[in-house]
């Protein structure tokens, strides 16, 4: 088995934003088992991080945001490692997934296999305009395991995510924009994680209280009948009624100025 990787995930704070670089330049930024132990630790770090207020996940250079599964280093595994890694993107990435700080995903290049179900793990998803999607594991001899056959359903719908699997068809940025696959396409001439940065503006300055509480009670949408979906709206809605922030929003509207959201 591979050995372990010093650093596979560059972890860097641009004021009030973690940016989660994968850097592996020599293998278009594949996730190899330290890359998803990477990803999960420094997730968990973005989190606990007060000053910390949205997560944006990309990959080093402009070519590959990430070309899936490490196909180098599985070439030495056994089955039962297989499924020890495809369970470690279950785990490792359900920290981006269930992230209460919202997560984009800035797509500086291709993102294929894993690399796709990386991104729809995100909340939002900017691409640059060279960038091409796709799911190729069919043609690999197996299908997506990171999430691709439930999640690109939910986002594109099912005739549409068949033809993705099953043709292994790539979209280009433009296509996943038309698709509703993509939120964003960066501008040509500007770099997909400055344009991001800029992007979720709002978020940074916004409520952190209501915006995880906006991500659970949308993220249960799909999981539950919508009377039950309401309740949890409700749930939800009230801790926004509890915090501060929403005190400091009325003041901020009866003094005619922005608010300052503190978080709690
Ligand atoms: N795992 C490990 N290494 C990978 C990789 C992956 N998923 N994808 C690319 N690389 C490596 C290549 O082997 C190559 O290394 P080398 O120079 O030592 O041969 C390097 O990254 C550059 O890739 P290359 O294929 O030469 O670049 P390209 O621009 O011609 O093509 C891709 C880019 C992404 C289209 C192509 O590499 C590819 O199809 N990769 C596999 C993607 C895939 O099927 N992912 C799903 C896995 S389930």
């Amino acid at each position: 088995m591979t050995s372990v990787e010093e650093n596979p995930v560059h972890y860097e704070r641009r004021d009030a934003v973690a940016v989660l670089t994968i850097d592996r330049l020599d293998r278009h930024n594949a996730l190899s088992r330290s890359t998803l132990h990477a990803l999960g630790r420094l997730t968990r770090d973005a989190i606990a991080d007060v000053r910390v207020r949205a997560i944006v996940v990309t990959g080093r250079g402009s070519k590959a945001f990430c070309a899936g599964a490490d196909l180098k280093e599985r070439q030495g595994y056994t089955n039962e490692d297989v499924r020890t890694q495809v369970g470690l993107y279950r785990t490792e990435l359900a920290w981006l997934d269930r992230s209460p700080k919202p997560v984009v995903a800035a797509i500086n290049g291709v993102a294929l296999g894993g690399g796709l179900e990386l991104a729809m793990i995100c909340d939002l998803r900017i691409a640059a305009p060279h960038a091409i999607i796709g799911l190729p594991e069919t043609g690999l001899g197996i299908i997506p395991g990171a999430g691709g056959t439930q999640r690109l359903p939910r986002i594109v719908g099912e005739a549409r995510a068949k033809e993705m699997i099953l043709l292994g068809r790539r979209l280009t940025a433009a296509e996943a924009l038309a698709w509703g696959l993509v939120n964003r396409v960066a501008p040509a001439d500007v770099d997909v994680v400055d344009d991001a940065i800029a992007w979720i503006a709002p978020i940074a300055s916004g409520a952190p209280i209501a915006q995880a509480a906006a991500l659970a009670a949308i993220d249960v949408s799909f999981e539950v009948p919508l009377d039950r979906g309401l309740e949890i709206e409700r749930v939800h809605y009230d801790e926004t009624l509890r915090s501060q922030d929403r005190l400091e929003a009325l003041a901020a509207f009866a003094e005619k100025r922005k608010p300052v959201f503190q978080g709690h």
